[in-house]
C-alpha cells in the first residue's frame, strides 16, 4: 500500500512537471514559430535585405529584387570600336600591348606541352560552317574554348571562306573544371594544370596567332570589360559552364556584346547536359525577349533583332 501510494504521489508531481514545462516552452517558442512558419518567404525577405533593398514606391523589394538584378542586365555597352581596333585595344588593355604568343612557349612548360592536343565536344557541328557563311564574322567571340577545339575550326573555315581579316575572341579561364583531370591528363605545376598554355600551343601550331587572342578570365568579368572598351562581335558562341545560372549570365551578357545583325548560338541544347540548365536558360531568354530559338543538332541560336 505505501509503496503504491508513494508511487501515485510522485507520478502526480511528474504530470504537474511536464504540463507546466509544455506550457513554457510553447510560450518562449511562439515568436519564432510566427517568424519561420506563419510568415511567407516574401514576408521573411522584407526583413532581411531592407540595407540595398528598400522597395521603389513602397512595392515588394523581392519583386524589385527580381526586375532589378535577376533579369536586368546592362543592354548598353560602351561606344563601338570598329572592328579593325578591337585587336589592338584587347592587346593593350589585356597583355600590355604586345601578342601573349610572342616568345611562347615558356620554359617551364616546355616540357609538358604537346605539339598538337585538340579535344572537343561537337566542336565540329554543321552549326559552325552555317552561321560562316550567314554571317561572315570579322570578330567572333567565344566563350568556353578549353582545347581550342571549336575556335581552331572557325578560324579553318574562316581562312578558306573569307578575304576579309577575322578575329577570335576565346574567352575561357583555362582551368577546366573541378576534377576534369580525373579523364584527361594534365600535369599539374604549383597548382596550375597548362590547359591555357596547351591552347596557346594548339593555336600556334595551326598558324593562328594573328587570328585567335585569349582572354584568360571568367565569362562574365571578361564580357564585362569588352562591353566597357565598346567591343562588339558579329557572332557569339555560348559554351561554357552548363548550369542554369551560368548559361542564363553569359546568354544575357553576350546578347548585349552582338552587332546588330549578329548571331548568338550555343552547344547543349539538346544533349543530356541541358538538363542541368542551358536549355532552360535559353528558352526564358528567348521568352523574355521574344525572340525564336532555332535549333541546329546539339546546338542552339538566337538572332539580334
Ligand atoms: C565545354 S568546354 C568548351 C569546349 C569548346 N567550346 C570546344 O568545343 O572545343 C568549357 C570550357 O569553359 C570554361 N569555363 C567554364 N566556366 C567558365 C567561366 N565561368 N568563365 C570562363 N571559362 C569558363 C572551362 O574552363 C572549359 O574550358
Amino acid at each position: 500500500m505505501f509503496s503504491l501510494n508513494t508511487g501515485g504521489k510522485r507520478s502526480h508531481a511528474v504530470l504537474l512537471i511536464v504540463a507546466c514545462g509544455s506550457f513554457l516552452f510553447g510560450l518562449l517558442m511562439s515568436p519564432l514559430t510566427s517568424l519561420s512558419k506563419c510568415r511567407t518567404p516574401m514576408e521573411q525577405l522584407k526583413v532581411t535585405p531592407a540595407r540595398h533593398y528598400q522597395g521603389f514606391n513602397g512595392s515588394n523589394p523581392a519583386a524589385d529584387w527580381m526586375k532589378k538584378d535577376l533579369i536586368l542586365f546592362r543592354k548598353k555597352c560602351g561606344t563601338p570600336i570598329s572592328s579593325e581596333d578591337v585587336k589592338t585595344v584587347v592587346l593593350n588593355k589585356v597583355f600590355d600591348g604586345s601578342s601573349p604568343f610572342m616568345d611562347f612557349p615558356p620554359e617551364l612548360a616546355k616540357p609538358y606541352l604537346r605539339q598538337k592536343r585538340i579535344r572537343g565536344w561537337g566542336s565540329t557541328g554543321t552549326v559552325f560552317m552555317r552561321l560562316l557563311e550567314e554571317v561572315r564574322p570579322k570578330i567572333i567571340l567565344e566563350l568556353g574554348t578549353y582545347l581550342g577545339a571549336s575556335a581552331l575550326h572557325m578560324a579553318n573555315l574562316s581562312k578558306s571562306m573569307f578575304d576579309h581579316d577575322f578575329l577570335i575572341l576565346c574567352i575561357d579561364d583555362f582551368r577546366g573544371w573541378p576534377g576534369f583531370r580525373d579523364k584527361f591528363k594534365f600535369h599539374q605545376i604549383n597548382g596550375d594544370v597548362q590547359l591555357f598554355y596547351q591552347f596557346m600551343q594548339n593555336v600556334q601550331t595551326m598558324n593562328f596567332t594573328d587570328n585567335i587572342l585569349p582572354l584568360p578570365f571568367s565569362t562574365t568579368s571578361a564580357m564585362s570589360a569588352l562591353c566597357e572598351w565598346g567591343v562588339y562581335a558579329d557572332l557569339i558562341e555560348v559554351d561554357a559552364a552548363h548550369d542554369f545560372h551560368s548559361a542564363w549570365a553569359d546568354i544575357n551578357l553576350g546578347y548585349s556584346l552582338l552587332k546588330p545583325g549578329g548571331v548568338m548560338f550555343g552547344h547543349d541544347y539538346f544533349t543530356k547536359l541541358d538538363n542541368r540548365g542551358v536549355g532552360r536558360a535559353v528558352d526564358l531568354f528567348a521568352k523574355l525577349k521574344g525572340l525564336r530559338v532555332e535549333p541546329d543538332g546539339q546546338h542552339w541560336i538566337l538572332r539580334s533583332k
